[in-house]
């Protein structure tokens, strides 16, 4: 069978190697660079324990440096699965959703194909009469518009930028005369009425936006009306034998090359807001075509780059198109592959931020996009309300449904762990479910009210023993004692200096079960409703100083004293607390981790066994490194003080 020129070359733009590869063998996860496209396994091809085996995924390329076999995914699949080169391309053909060529010496197919090119030919004839019509008299009015948007000539040549005059047969006219009418009609050029009159432009009085595929041929065109007003803002080309509008992305080969290069992949809404951020520099931008963003697209992002930043218009449309954006991504995302959001302020759209703002609010805006995780987190918890235990039990079952989508295993227990945590964290700090008749909000006005309300003592301190037992960190328990009693030990020295902190210390978490009424106590004492000891004593606890002093790591704190200055001790505590909570999130993670490997462990799966390992080791990494490092001045002095043998020795 021959396959039409371009066929290959499509069928491997289309497959992501890894993908393919990835059913045959087992990454190795230390040496893959998934965000960089690159994998290392055992070689499929001859028998060896090490990883020497290597797929790049940017050039579609694996080479196994032990044996030297080499190859594509045409090659691999006829090898693995020991089938001839043809089938191999059906397989894979029919995976990419492409459809196979017809048989040889089909003179339908070869003439479709014949097609294809003269259609080809005319999008790009139509490129050139859009360009003309640009720079004719007729174009005044759209060189203004370009001028009003802010671009300059620099990107009207890059991006091809045309006119349609306000004319019925501007196109028309010149397809006439080389006799191009029906492949211009075929193309979406021009419309042919039903009734078989003549047919005329489809594109009239608009901006022009030649759309280019990964292979850099015109598949379409996006107009906008120039009348600020005008009923359609936006036409776009019809779906032809051409275009797909669900399978390509504006600036798809630009945004390529530069993604290449290792610039940041955003992708925007609109054509406008692509061209803003090649201007602006931002030269890995892409858009769908006024679609939300499809399956294929998002494959096609992937190839690109590891982490796309999608950057939606912060306006409710463009929230929704991020939460199902989600739900697309789930199922897809692997190690090393995911997506970031970035929602811009004030309902603006990249053209708009970097206009009113300059680019570099979009750097900070791309800067601070945050991860998939954090968007299904948010939106799953932010559903609904979460007062009553069969809210909470209704937000499980959303958070479980969506793991349930995720395709990979690995990832999918990360997720676990950390939406866990979440969960967690907010039920503690939200109280038991039931127990809403007095949320953290009105706590906080109790104590401020000052009616001499006693707080309620919350059980989000009480960490059952069995968990502390299944965290398998050696120490983590004495740990959290001692940041606690650090913490609290400041506190209790300082209560003037509290009310920047004053939030954070009612939502952190105490597991040590005798702190727990001195936080209470903290409380309502930096309230003024009552002196310190007194406020212990009523809530059933020791004398907080003497409770304290039994962690005499506490108590060496420097500021672990009267009179110290009060915004230094606020910073101190914020931070301190900070790492604590980041601490015990970690911990939630590790006993996740090991619990996969209790659970692997009786399976004779010996890669999944290794894999929860390497997971453990990992959370157990984050733990300790869970200190920002550019605040280490206040947020590790605390731990800092702790590992310092002097100051252990040190004594009151
Ligand atoms: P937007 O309405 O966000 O427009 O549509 P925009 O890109 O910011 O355009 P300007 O700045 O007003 O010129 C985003 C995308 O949705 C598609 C287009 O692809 C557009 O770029 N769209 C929009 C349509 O296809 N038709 C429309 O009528 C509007
Ligand atoms: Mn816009």
């Amino acid at each position: 069978m021959s396959l039409p020129p371009g066929f290959l070359d499509e069928l491997r733009d289309r497959l992501t190697l890894s993908a393919v590869v990835g059913r045959k063998v087992v990454w190795d996860r230390r040496k893959t660079n998934a965000a960089k496209g690159d994998f290392w396994a055992p070689c499929p091809f001859h028998h060896e324990k090490t990883p020497s085996f290597h797929v790049d995924d940017r050039k579609g390329f694996y080479y196994c440096f032990g044996c030297h076999a080499k190859g594509d995914a045409i090659t691999f699949v006829k090898d693995t699965e020991n089938v001839p080169f043809i089938e191999a391309v059906e397989m894979l053909a029919r995976e990419a959703g492409m459809a196979m060529p017809e048989q040889r010496h089909d003179p339908a197919a070869a003439e479709r194909q014949d097609r294809l090119a003269r259609l080809a030919d005319v999008m790009e004839e139509a490129v050139q009469l859009f360009g003309l019509g640009f720079r004719s008299a007729a174009g005044q009015p759209a060189r203004d518009y370009a001028a009003g948007r802010g671009m300059t000539a620099e990107t009207l040549k890059r991006f091809e930028i045309g006119y349609a005059p306000d004319s019925r047969s501007h196109l028309t006219g010149a397809f006439r005369q080389k006799g191009m009418l029906d492949e211009a009609v075929d193309a979406g050029l021009l419309i042919r009425p039903e009734d078989g009159g003549a047919p005329y432009d489809r594109f009239r009085g608009r901006l022009m936006f030649p759309i280019r595929d990964a292979r850099g041929r015109c598949v379409a065109f996006g107009g906008r009306a120039l009348a600020p007003n005008a009923q359609a803002k936006y036409l776009n080309s019809p779906e032809t034998a051409l275009f797909h509008k669900g399978r390509i992305l504006y600036n798809i080969g630009p945004a390529r090359e530069a993604a290449g290069r290792g610039a940041a992949l955003v992708v925007a809404e609109g054509y406008m807001d692509v061209i803003a951020l090649a201007a602006a520099g931002f030269e890995a931008a892409v858009a769908p075509l006024g679609t939300a963003i499809t399956e294929e697209q998002l494959q096609l992002l992937w190839k690109l780059a590891a982490e796309p930043v999608i950057a939606l218009d912060g306006d409710q449309a463009g929230i929704r198109a991020a939460e199902r954006l989600i739900d697309l991504a789930l199922p897809q995302v692997a190690p090393g592959r995911s997506l970031r959001f970035c929602v811009l302020p004030e309902g603006r759209d990249p053209d708009e931020l970097i206009r009113a703002e300059g680019p570099s609010a979009m750097r900070r805006a791309i800067e601070a996009s945050r991860p998939l995780v954090d968007m299904l987190w948010q939106r799953e918890a932010s559903a609904g309300p979460l007062d009553t235990p069969e809210h909470w039990a209704g937000l499980d079952q959303r958070l479980k449904a969506a793991l349930a989508r995720i395709g990979d295993v690995s990832v999918r227990n990360h997720y676990d762990a950390a939406l866990r945590a979440r969960r967690n964290e907010l039920l503690r700090a939200r109280g038991p479910a039931g127990a809403f008749s007095r949320g953290p909000e009105r706590d906080r006005f109790a104590v401020k009210g000052g009616r001499g309300r006693i707080k309620p003592a919350r059980p989000m301190a009480a960490t059952k023993q069995s968990d502390l037992a299944r965290t398998g960190v050696r120490g983590a328990v004495a740990e959290a004692r001692i940041r606690e009693a650090g913490i609290l030990l400041i506190a209790c020295h300082n209560l003037g200096a509290l009310g920047p902190v004053e939030h954070a210390l009612e939502e952190m978490t105490v597991r040590t079960a005798e702190f727990v009424p001195l936080r209470e106590a903290v409380l309502a004492a930096m309230a003024g409703d009552t002196d310190l000891a007194a406020a212990a004593r009523s809530r059933g606890a020791a004398d907080p100083f003497d409770l304290l002093t039994r962690v005499p790591q506490a108590r060496a704190h420097p500021l672990a004293r009267p009179g110290q200055p009060a915004s230094r001790v606020a910073e101190v505590l914020a931070e301190a607390i900070a790492l604590h909570q980041a601490a015990l999130a970690h911990e939630v993670e590790i006993t996740e981790a090991r619990r996969d490997l209790d659970a692997a462990e009786g399976e004779d799966w010996t890669w999944r066994v290794r894999q929860a390992g390497h997971q453990l080791q990992e959370a157990a990494r984050l733990a300790t490194a869970a200190a920002p490092s550019e605040q280490e001045e206040t947020v590790s002095e605390i731990q800092r003080m702790l590992d310092n043998p002097a100051y252990k020795a040190k004594k009151r």
